[in-house]
């Protein structure tokens, strides 16, 4: 008789989430991770919680409470005094952010029943797991039905620039900084170089970021990309387009990063280098060979639409399959594999997963881009409203960025939603909701928004899809 009817290996967002949702379904369930914390206990989670999302959402509301003490109050009439900065105390902040969320899963883990097990999972013939219990230099085999691997990504590291946890740092390093550094260099212009650069440089750190390609974030709306560039560039966040890292020296008081731009060789001096340069899935010490475990060139589980694995009972979810590396993907992923494992046929709507970057002011999307759907040869209307013509913007104080939505020519049904603004992460979510109902840009329109309200720029844009914007 198995151990248990499911083994979740890992317990971030997608592993955690499944493992509740298989208890609430009656299954008998563990979850295997082997995170511990700064104290050395146990602590579920996985990097989201632990150090990533999480940890980066606190210090980005810190830097951003710190910021706009220094450049937003007086304009409000609020006058400070002399400000001054305590990194310590931001990162202590975080830490009982963190503390509080971990422990949480911990709670949840009691109360629906999941048995947590600290320790390293490996895949064993016929659905066995052998586990090396935290601690232990033993293993022990357990027997489970099924098996959700949930593994989750690493940071990748560039050859000649190893991280070395102080001054070239991975996201976690730049996550723990003690002091704000004088000159952060950033290799990689993706979501986490943006994110902590712009934390960094919001505490005042001279932060500069080498994108590799021509395009600001090709993967948004380029109209949504050239306004949050040229904002985040006004707010002194230096970032280069086009360039080519050549070499990086390490001296015991600088890092020198030569790279080749259209300009020619160019030299950048910095005190700390993050390198963000994407993940790559954690399978490369699971027992894949062994147990004939199916993966592609880059190492990612194959995994069919259902998230099925080419071994019988045994499924994967989150960043170690095909997809966006997301939480909320993960978890999504983690709920339908749980319930079809009881027997239920759920989907997951990958088309509408919604993406956020959590800047100031935030950059959030779901669907396709103007450019994707172009290339995709579809017809369709755009309707573009900017924050500057909302009134809670200007009683906020912040008029940046834009709502545009897509819509099919000719059904109107919404293709895509793109914002660039205050709180862009939180509208998008009806955006989300509107597209997996199959809604048209019709029904938004319709839809009553409450004043005053950012929302009213995501109904306004709606109306702009059919040429009648109110406020513009
Ligand atoms: P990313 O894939 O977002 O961006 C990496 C960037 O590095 C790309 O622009 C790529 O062109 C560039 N690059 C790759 N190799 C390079 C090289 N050798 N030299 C210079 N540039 C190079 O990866 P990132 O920022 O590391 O994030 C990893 C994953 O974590 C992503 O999938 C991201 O979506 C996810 N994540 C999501 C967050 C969110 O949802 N807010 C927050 C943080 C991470």
């Amino acid at each position: 008789m198995a151990d248990f009817d499911v083994i979740v290996f890992g317990g971030g967002p997608g592993g955690y989430v499944a493992a509740i949702r298989c208890a609430q379904l009656g299954l008998k369930t563990a979850c295997i991770d082997d995170r511990l914390d700064a104290q050395g206990s146990p602590s579920l989670g996985g990097v989201c919680l632990n150090v990533g999302c999480i940890p980066s959402k606190a210090l980005l509301e810190s830097s951003h409470l710190y910021h706009n003490a220094r450049h937003a109050f007086a304009e409000h009439g609020i006058l400070s005094g002399e400000l001054s900065m305590d990194v310590a105390a931001m990162q202590a902040r975080k830490g009982k952010v963190v503390q509080t969320l971990t422990h949480g899963i911990a709670a949840l883990f009691t109360k629906h029943g999941v048995t947590h097990i600290p320790g390293y999972a490996r895949l064993a013939p016929q659905r066995q797991v052998v586990l090396t219990p935290l601690g232990k230099e033993s293993e022990e085999t357990l027997q489970a039905e099924h098996i959700i691997v949930a593994t989750g990504s690493s940071p990748h590291e560039l050859p000649d620039m190893p991280f070395d946890g102080e001054r070239i740092v991975d996201s976690t390093g730049a996550l723990d900084f003690a002091a704000a550094p004088g000159r952060l260099g950033v290799i990689g212009g993706g979501v986490i170089g943006l994110e902590l650069g712009s934390v960094w440089s919001r505490l005042g750190t001279k932060t500069t970021i080498l994108v590799r390609g021509d395009r600001f974030l090709p993967m948004l709306d380029a109209q949504i990309a050239d306004a949050a560039l040229s904002d985040l560039r006004a707010e002194g966040l230096g970032i280069r387009l086009e360039t080519q890292v050549t070499a990086v020296k390490k001296t015991a008081r600088q890092i020198s990063i030569h790279y080749e731009d259209a300009d020619g060789a160019q030299r950048l001096i910095v005190d700390r280098l993050l390198v963000a340069v994407g993940r790559r899935p954690n399978t490369g010490d699971i027992g894949a060979e062994q147990v004939g475990l199916k993966l592609d060139a880059r190492g990612f589980i194959e995994v069919d639409a259902d998230c099925r694995s080419n071994l019988p009972g045994v499924y994967a979810i989150g960043d170690v399959v095909r997809g966006p590396m997301l939480a909320h993907k993960a978890a999504e992923e983690g709920v339908a594999v749980a319930e079809r494992i009881a027997g239920q046929q759920p989907e997951v709507d990958y088309a509408s997963i919604p993406a956020v970057i959590y800047t100031a002011p935030e950059i959030a999307w779901v669907g396709r881009s103007s450019e994707q759907l172009s290339a995709d040869g579809i017809d369709f209307r755009s309707g573009v409203f900017p924050f500057r013509a909302n009134g809670r913007a200007h009683a906020n104080g912040d008029c940046r960025g834009l709502v545009k939505i897509l819509a099919d020519g000719a059904s109107d049904r919404i293709l895509g939603v793109h914002i660039y603004g205050d709180h862009a992460g939180e509208l998008i979510g009806e955006a989300v909701v509107a597209m997996t109902f199959a809604a048209a840009s019709e029904d938004l329109a319709r839809t009553i928004h409450a004043h005053p309200t950012l929302s009213e720029a995501v109904h306004e844009a709606a109306l702009a899809v059919d040429g009648r914007p109110i406020h513009i």
